[in-house]
């Protein structure tokens, strides 16, 4: 660092205004003079978009999206593939991979949400953090993205979002702040939007007192591209280097606000202090002669496409196929797979398997009936006729259905969940000549089914990258046993969906008026029924729970908990469970979900084995954010621990009390009522004398019958302190007053 500041010591005032500015769309800005040279970045997140001054993209391999991804619910998975893009970084000289994208899905809707991992905080921090850790262990640095709240394409380069406080901490934060507290990103790229009426690229709040003060962040800051606003403004907010680079046409505000006193020198060093400290590590960094194999890494596609697939239905156990079923494939998604979404994650993939290619591969005998085009949402009544005639023979029919390219992109958002009508009407006419009817999906977020009913097997393929075609193969003929899990709620309607009221909003704002009740916590919440819930998936084999073991009987703040259970393949078939916990806090203190997702460990096993998991809860497990405070904060009492298979499926549970260290504190003032004072945990007993006087006394007066005692109690909880002092003169003066509040200062703010 020393060595640095004395370089940029030497840098002329242009120079430095250069430097926190992209050379061009990739490049970091050189400086030959000084030596300082120039690296070079690329998009990400699920394999490498290296393009070239031609704008020809380098071939790369294409990983399952970050929506596959995360229905893995592996840390490991994540780490693997996150090396492995580290590794194709390092062969073709590449500092930043751009990614992960750890947004919160919050509506359906969003464009993007095939990029972004969950609705659920937790999941999303995981898995940002193991992406993190698994490209950075290649010496290659990662963009966290987008910091933060870029929840939907919709006016997504100026829409200002209004989230309050805690629904900002506990939501739309927290899975950024896992990821850089525990995976320390090199770098975070800042979002389009505006968080209450600051554009992210210059929230100091957000890039610097909340980012490096609270998180400890210590990388650099870039924009996402072109989200640049007032230029200095940006440098003293915390903003590191502006992407992609400007042509130097913002370098003279940078340069005018130093000049004229506006921006103090200082600031602009320490931002060019940074991305100098992340060129010159990288070019360490970089490795000589790195080769990868490319036949490894489509390999490990397919496999992770396999362990990314949600087994949403297994009627009758129709699936796993058998070589012998006469089964008949219809779809133009067996031939063209859609594996993939569109905009600045796009991969040149070093090739792809349709699993047409992957059936003749595997040596099965199949038919197949196109049916309809993966392109197109029009129907084709010849396409249709062929397929049904066809599917008057089959034993089983596997339709290969999925989202068009043109239905969900970066860029745009969704109007509605549907699946094309040619898609949806096929389905239903196939059901009415063939009773196994399988429907594998490729889309990058939930759609409706209307035919769910009638369908015997639901396979979720997501967009599953370049070996996905292997991998349904995998899938459907038990190659593989099924171990995803959604990531997200799939909504019997798009109306269910917390946020349908208010989204994407209009002239340039949205409310996010759920609040915290985003995906499963509202449905909960509400017990709204849904299609299928979040964390849901089935396996062609059968787990038990059973010795849930807390290492405490009781939870004091700063205390790590260790719970764990034993898991048991009770089927006759390998495969892998995912474990999941939640809790259930007492929700006085504070509004909760019915349940928040807290800890998971996917497990393999085989046929009659057991092992026991292993999780681990901190004070942040049980804490929500207090707004009052700024702080987080465990409620006292006991919470429920639950622990299964999904969330509607949880086989073991226990209590456990929590004591926190600290709690909030009261606005002591004449105003505050009874109740107030009896909810705190430790001011209460400065009031009992009063209570005690009036309980024993006669309470409100009853005069004519008109109060219930309930009533009666509730009016004496609500009231004011002052109140009482007019009320019930006798029972509490005005010296009574006066003496409560200075006995309840000490819990005061
Ligand atoms: C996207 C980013 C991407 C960048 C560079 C932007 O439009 O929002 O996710 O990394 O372009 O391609």
């Amino acid at each position: 660092m020393d060595g640095i500041k004395s370089l940029v010591s030497k840098l002329t005032l242009k120079e430095k205004c250069s430097l926190v500015s992209g050379f061009d769309s990739w490049h970091t800005q050189p400086v030959e003079r000084l030596e300082i040279p120039s690296v070079m970045m690329t998009d990400g997140p699920h394999g490498l978009r290296k393009m070239d001054e031609n704008k020809k993209t380098a071939s790369a391999t294409c990983f399952p999206s970050g929506a596959a991804l995360a229905s893995s619910w592996d840390r490991e998975l994540l780490e693997k593939i996150g090396a492995a893009i580290g590794e194709e970084a390092q062969a073709e000289k590449i500092s930043i991979v751009l990614g992960p994208a750890c947004n919160i899905k919050r509506s359906p809707l969003c464009g993007r949400n095939f990029e972004y991992f969950s609705e659920d905080p937790y999941l999303s921090g995981q898995m940002a953090k193991h992406h993190v850790l698994g490209v950075q262990s290649q010496g290659v640095g990662t963009s966290l993205k987008h910091f933060c709240a870029n929840n939907q394409e919709t006016m997504r380069m100026r829409i200002d979002e209004q989230i309050d406080e805690r629904t900002l901490r506990e939501i739309y934060l927290s899975g950024f702040e896992t990821a850089v507290k525990e995976a320390e990103p090199a770098t975070v790229m800042c979002s389009y939007n505006s968080v209450n009426g600051m554009p992210l690229a210059c929230s100091k709040r957000l890039l610097t007192d909340v980012l490096r003060h609270e998180w400890g962040f210590d990388g650099f800051v870039m924009t996402d591209w072109g989200a640049i606003k007032e230029r200095a403004e940006c440098v003293a907010a915390g903003l590191d280097l502006e992407m992609p680079g400007c042509n130097g046409v913002f370098n003279d505000e940078i340069e005018n606000a130093v000049q004229g006193g506006a921006l103090a020198i200082e600031k602009l060093d320490r931002a060019v202090e940074r991305v100098l400290t992340f060129v010159f590590g990288a070019v360490k960094r970089q490795k000589e002669g790195v080769s990868y194999s490319v036949e490894e890494h489509d390999r490990l596609a397919r496999e992770a496409a396999a362990d990314c697939m949600v087994l949403l239905k297994n009627k009758e156990s129709v699936l796993p196929l058998k070589k012998e079923d006469k089964v008949l494939f219809v779809g133009g998604f067996a031939e063209t797979p859609r594996y993939q979404g569109g905009g600045s994650s796009h991969i040149q993939p070093l090739r792809t398997t349709s699993l047409l290619d992957a059936l003749k591969e595997r040596g099965i005998v199949f038919s197949y009936s196109k049916g309809f085009s993966a392109k197109s949402d029009e129907i084709d009544e010849k396409l249709e006729a062929k397929a049904l005639a066809a599917a008057k023979t089959a034993d089983k029919v596997v339709v290969m259905a999925g989202l068009p390219d043109f239905y969900e992109s970066e860029g745009y958002d969704r109007t509605h969940l549907r699946l094309p009508p040619n898609q949806n009407r096929l389905i239903e006419l196939l059901a009415g000549v063939c009773s196994n009817i399988i429907v594998v999906l490729s889309n990058g977020a939930p759609v409706e089914m209307p035919w769910e009913p009638l369908a015997d097997g639901i396979l979720e393929g997501y967009l599953g990258g370049q070996a996905s075609g292997g991998a349904v193969c995998d899938i459907l003929y038990g190659d593989k046993n099924p171990s995803g899990r959604l990531a997200e709620t799939f909504p019997l309607r798009l109306e269910d969906n917390p946020s349908y009221l208010n989204f994407p909003g209009a002239q340039g704002r949205v409310d996010y008026r759920e609040g915290i009740y985003t995906g499963y916590r509202y449905y909960d919440k509400k017990k709204i029924p849904v299609l299928y819930p979040f964390g849901h998936g089935l396996s062609y084999t059968s787990f038990s729970y059973d010795c849930l073991k807390l290492d405490e009987e009781e939870f004091e703040e700063e205390d790590v908990l260790i719970l764990t259970c034993r898991i048991t393949n009770t089927g006759d078939r390998a495969g892998a469970e995912v474990a999941q916990l939640y809790i259930a806090a007492p929700g006085i203190q504070a509004d909760r979900a019915p349940k928040e997702l807290k800890g998971f460990s996917k497990v393999f096993l085989n046929p009659g084995e057991s092992k026991i998991v292993t999780f681990r809860l901190d004070s942040r497990s049980f804490a929500y954010y207090n707004v009052s405070e700024k702080g987080w904060f465990c409620e006292p009492g006991f919470h429920r621990i639950l622990v299964g298979s999904t969330p509607a499926d949880i086989r073991l549970e226990q209590k456990i009390m929590v004591r926190p260290g600290r709690v909030p504190r009261l606005k002591v003032s004449p105003y505050m009522t009874v109740r107030e004072v009896l909810e705190h945990p430790e001011a209460k007993k400065e009031i009992s004398f009063f209570v005690d006087r009036y309980t024993a006394k006669e309470r409100i007066n009853d005069q004519d019958g008109a109060l219930n005692p309930q009533m009666i109690d509730a009016m004496f909880r609500e009231m004011p302190l002052k109140t009482l002092t007019v009320l019930y003169p006798e029972l509490f003066s005005q010296d009574d007053l006066e003496t409560l509040l200075k006995r309840l200062e000490p819990y005061g703010v």
